[in-house]
């Protein structure tokens, strides 16, 4: 089985946003990944609505939106709006991630849950089977080009045996310092989907890096 990718938008060149967005139509990319980031929740700022607005129209791919936000649930009503397919809240920023999750299934997005690298997997227990999709930090969420955290591997394990022993279809997603190297170690231990910044947009060929990590597959 290869692995969804989704190549994160952070790491295009924002003065080029139209053709960063053709490069990915045009590319066998599954999703594109959209960090939203508060400077609260994390110690940085991207981008909001007003660019997620001009690139849904014109993307062929399903949105992957990663709100690094206080209070993600509140967005909730704009993202369904705009067509995303999955939105992603972090477990760190929602004190109700039941009732968060079972409202983004209703307005129908997948649900995700995203946690941080410090965060252990076993806190899902209860809450897995309102999980569309668990988004797995390998990096300390705030910036691109980072290093991957080994230990990231580890989780991927534990949490891909949880699915497995419910016999639920929740997807695994990973997201910071994937390439084609960590992306590998990462569906050998049992990784879905990976997310992909500076791999791929900073690759000469970022077509050829976004096939090179949909060429993967799991043993
Ligand atoms: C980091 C973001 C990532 C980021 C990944 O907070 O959530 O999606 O774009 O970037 P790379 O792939 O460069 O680590
Ligand atoms: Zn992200």
């Amino acid at each position: 089985m290869n692995p969804i990718i989704s190549p994160s938008l952070l790491s295009a060149d924002f003065l080029h946003l139209k053709q960063s967005i053709e490069l990915i139509n045009d590319s066998t990319a599954d999703w594109l990944h959209i960090d939203v980031m508060d400077g609260v929740f994390v110690p940085n700022l991207s981008f909001g609505f007003p660019i997620i607005e001009a690139i849904a129209p014109v993307c062929k791919k399903p949105l992957d939106v990663h709100l690094m936000v206080v209070e993600p649930i509140k967005f909730l009503p704009q993202l369904k709006n705009l067509g995303v397919a999955v939105m992603n809240v972090h477990y760190e920023a929602s004190p109700h991630l039941h009732r968060s999750l079972t409202a983004i299934r209703s307005a129908g997005m997948k649900s995700g849950v995203t946690l941080n690298p410090h965060t252990p997997v076993e806190l899902l227990c209860d809450i897995l089977e309102e999980c569309d999709l668990v988004l797995l930090m390998s990096v300390n969420p705030g910036f691109g080009g980072q290093k991957f955290i080994p230990q990231s591997l580890d989780k991927v394990r534990r949490l891909r045996r949880m699915i497995d022993e419910r016999g639920l279809s929740t997807i695994i997603e990973v997201d910071g310092g994937v390439n084609q190297e960590t992306g590998r170690r990462l569906v050998e231990a049992g990784a879905d989907a990976l997310v992909a910044g500076s791999y791929v947009f900073g690759h000469a060929h970022p077509k050829e890096a976004i096939a090179g990590l949909k060429a993967l597959c799991r043993p």
